[in-house]
C-alpha cells in the first residue's frame, strides 16, 4: 500500500481563514483585538524561528502580538516578573513561554506562574488536570488539540479507534493521549502509550490504528512497526545532517517516511503536517481565551 498524504499545510490554512474571520468580527462588534505574548530566553535557532512564525501568524490574523525576546542569562526571577506584568496587561489574552527555557529556569515554576486564563499553551497544572478530567473549560495544548483537528478534518474515525502514542512527554504524547481517551467528539479511542521503558514496543505499535509518534528521535518508526493500511501521525521534527543541501541539513520527522510511506494508509509528512496545525491551535486557544475574559465564550 502506498500512503495518501495528509497536506497539514491546507488543512491548517481553513483553521486560519477562519481564525481571521472570527478576529474581524470581534474587532467590528465587540470592539476586542485578542492578543498573544510570546516569549523567548536564549538564542536556540529553531525556537527562533517557532517564535517568528508565531508573531507573524498573528499580524496577519489581525492580532495583537508581543514579542519578548531575553538574553540566555535571564534568571527565572526576572521571567517570572515579566510573566506577572503580561498577566496584569488587558491588551494581552494569551501568554506562552518558548520551551526548552535554559537550565537555570524552572519550565515547570514558569507554566504555573501564568494566569490559567491566558495559559494558550495548555501547560498550567490547572489546564492539564481539566483535561485529565474532560473538563472542557481549560485549554488543550495546542500540537495535541492539532493532532485530534487534523484526524478529524481528514474523516478519520477516531472513536473506538486503537491509537498507539509513542512518548509521554508533557507537550505531546502525555496530553493527546489523554484527549483521544476522552468521551468527546473525535475521540472515544482506546489509548496506549508507549516509550522508551516499554517491553514489545514494535508489537504494540504495530497493533495500532492510529499510530502518533513523538518520541523525539529522527526515523525513529520502521515499516515493521506499522500496520498495512495505519493512519500516521509524525509529531517529531529532528535536524539531520544532508550535505546535498545548501545548509547542509535538513528536517525529518520519528517516522521513516519513505519506508512507511509504501505501508501506511495515510501519513503526515515533516515538514508540512502536523507543524502548521499547531500554530493554527495556538492563534484559536488565543481567540478564545479573548473571548473568554469578555465574556463572549
Ligand atoms: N516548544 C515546542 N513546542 C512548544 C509548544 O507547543 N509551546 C511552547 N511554549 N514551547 C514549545
Amino acid at each position: 500500500m502506498t500512503a495518501k498524504l495528509i497536506d497539514g499545510k491546507q488543512i491548517a490554512e481553513q483553521i486560519n481563514v477562519e481564525n481571521a474571520v472570527e478576529v474581524a468580527r470581534l474587532k467590528q462588534q465587540h470592539g476586542l483585538t485578542p492578543g498573544l505574548a510570546v516569549v523567548l530566553v536564549g538564542d536556540n535557532p529553531a525556537s527562533a524561528a517557532y517564535v517568528s512564525s508565531k508573531d507573524k501568524m498573528c499580524a496577519r490574523l489581525g492580532m495583537h502580538s508581543e514579542k519578548i525576546t531575553l538574553p540566555a542569562i535571564t534568571t527565572q526571577t526576572e521571567l517570572l516578573a515579566i510573566i506577572a506584568r503580561l498577566n496584569q496587561q488587558d491588551n494581552i489574552h494569551g501568554i506562552l513561554v518558548q520551551s526548552p527555557t535554559p537550565k537555570q529556569i524552572s519550565e515547570e515554576a514558569i507554566f504555573a506562574a501564568i494566569d490559567p486564563g491566558k495559559d494558550v499553551d495548555g501547560f498550567h497544572p490547572l489546564n492539564i488536570g481539566k483535561v485529565a478530567i474532560g473538563d472542557p473549560s481549560g485549554f488543550v495544548p495546542c500540537t495535541p488539540a492539532g493532532v485530534q483537528e487534523l484526524l478529524g478534518r481528514c474523516g478519520v474515525v477516531v472513536e473506538g479507534a486503537h491509537v498507539v502514542v509513542l512518548g509521554r512527554s508533557r507537550i505531546v504524547g502525555r496530553p493527546v493521549s489523554l484527549i483521544l481517551s476522552q468521551k468527546a467528539r473525535n475521540a472515544n479511542a482506546t489509548v496506549t502509550v508507549v516509550h522508551s521503558k516499554s517491553k514489545n514496543l514494535a508489537e504494540i505499535c504495530r497493533s495500532a490504528d492510529i499510530l502518533i509518534a513523538a518520541i523525539g528521535v529522527a526515523r525513529f518508526v520502521k515499516s515493521e512497526m506499522v500496520r498495512d493500511g495505519a493512519v500516521v501521525i509524525d509529531v517529531g521534527i529532528n535536524r539531520v545532517e544532508d550535505k546535498t543541501t545548501e545548509k547542509g541539513c535538513r528536517l525529518v520527522g520519528d517516522v521513516d517516511f519513505d519506508a512507511v510511506k509504501q505501508k501506511a494508509g495515510l501519513l503526515t509528512p515533516v515538514p508540512g503536517g502536523v507543524g502548521p496545525m499547531t500554530i493554527a491551535m495556538l492563534m484559536s486557544n488565543t481567540i478564545r481565551a479573548a473571548k473568554m475574559r469578555h465574556g463572549l465564550a
